[in-house]
């Protein structure tokens, strides 16, 4: 099988992870923050080790600023409803996942008022539009790193720029660009990272970061480990936002991948990616039955290639690659239907190949030569 859905999750991952959560399962694995035990003391230094681990990875100085949560929408959620209220504007792009625009729909229904900024037909946005959205009761713009239908990276550093100048909490959503691109929360409010995309970590499991400052209401309440003759939930960092059970074998994974991918440098990967990601898409744009979708500069997008072949409905592309040529890829909407609106697939659908860290050259012609024989067919 040749694996091009690291946008939907990186495969394969790193064994030493896997050795990592395995041995906490067998070994010590303990319910950390709650007793006093050995097993529960060496559950939480390992949690602290990963919270240490992922903190240093985007440049945050405290780790208790890093919340864990089990993916990026829960991360998007947190950040989205616990900063919103009745009155309060915000503005995100139409190339948004639906972790992003659904949370704010829902917020509709509270009174929280949104603009949805229009953006290019290849996914690029223009900061301008951004700054005439906003009004005076603006209080927060949610912006993709890079994004997952197109690979089109946004202008975060403008952005970010654009809201310390007015005084608006920004956050981005850093699904598919954690580990694929710099990041450094430098100027950044909030932070929504996926551990099990780019990060190479498990499924199940995710961060927010929130800067000190930023006042946050917890999306649930229940047991912190912490004051528990008091009803009211705590308001310290981590706890108080990471109320039950945490999911500590795959944060002790997530800290293990994570290191590994500093390791190897992100540059170094990003460098790799685009290499492929290059070969790909001009392999692609050169059929004359495929269209191509988004930037062709591969400067301009992550590790994604998205495509339809005329003649040939998006899923059937899907099913094909998978069935006859072992190549697996994801087709349809991406959880992103504006994002499709934007780059002119409503209709139809694409097909998505992302590319990951272990992916190389000779993968990059199987999937050119299997995407030219089936545009041969019709
Ligand atoms: N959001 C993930 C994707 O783009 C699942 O496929």
């Amino acid at each position: 099988m040749i694996y091009l859905d690291n946008g939907a999750t990186s495969f394969p991952k790193p064994k030493g992870m896997i050795e990592a959560m395995d041995a906490c399962m067998l070994s010590y694995c303990g319910n950390p923050g709650r007793s006093g035990h050995d097993l529960s003391r060496r559950t939480g230094e390992e949690v602290y080790q990963a919270r240490k681990t992922l903190a240093d990875f985007f440049n945050i100085k405290k780790p208790e600023r890093v919340i864990f949560t089990s993916n990026t929408s829960e991360a998007l959620n947190l950040a989205i409803k616990g900063t919103l209220s009745q009155g309060d504007h915000v503005i995100t792009t139409a190339m948004e996942h639906n972790s992003v625009l659904r949370p704010i729909r829902a917020l509709a229904e509270e009174g929280v008022v949104r603009t949805i900024v229009p953006c290019r037909p290849d996914g690029s946005l223009e900061v301008s539009r951004v700054e005439k959205a906003i009004r005076p009761n603006t209080k927060l713009i949610v912006c993709t790193q890079a994004s997952n239908v197109t690979g089109t990276i946004m202008p975060v550093k403008t952005l970010s720029a654009l809201c310390r100048r007015r005084g608006i909490l920004f956050l981005v959503d850093g699904a598919q660009g954690a580990g694929h691109l710099q990041m450094d929360v430098n100027g950044i409010d909030m932070l929504a990272v996926p551990g099990h995309k780019g990060l190479l970590g498990p499924l199940g499991t995710g961060m927010l970061y929130v800067r000190e400052g930023v006042s946050l209401k917890p999306l649930m309440q229940g047991g912190t480990g912490t004051a528990s003759k008091d009803l009211i939930q705590p308001k310290e960092m981590p706890e108080g936002y990471e109320a039950g059970t945490i999911n500590a074998p795959g944060i002790i994974g997530l800290g293990y991948s994570a290191a590994f991918v500093k390791k190897i440098g992100v540059e170094f990967i990003r460098d790799h990616q685009r290499e492929l990601t290059t070969v790909l898409d001009e392999g692609l744009r050169n059929m004359k039955n495929v269209i191509v979708y988004g930037p062709s500069d591969c400067k301009k997008k992550v590790g994604i290639v998205t495509f339809n072949i005329k003649g040939y409905d998006c899923e059937e592309t899907a099913a094909i690659l998978n069935d006859e040529y072992g190549i697996a890829v994801r087709g349809g909407y991406h959880c992103a239907g504006l994002a499709h609106k934007t780059i002119g697939t409503w209709d139809t659908g694409a097909v998505r190949m992302s590319m990951g860290m272990y992916n190389n050259q000779r993968q990059m012609k199987i999937a050119i030569d299997a995407v030219h024989a089936i545009s041969k067919k019709r």
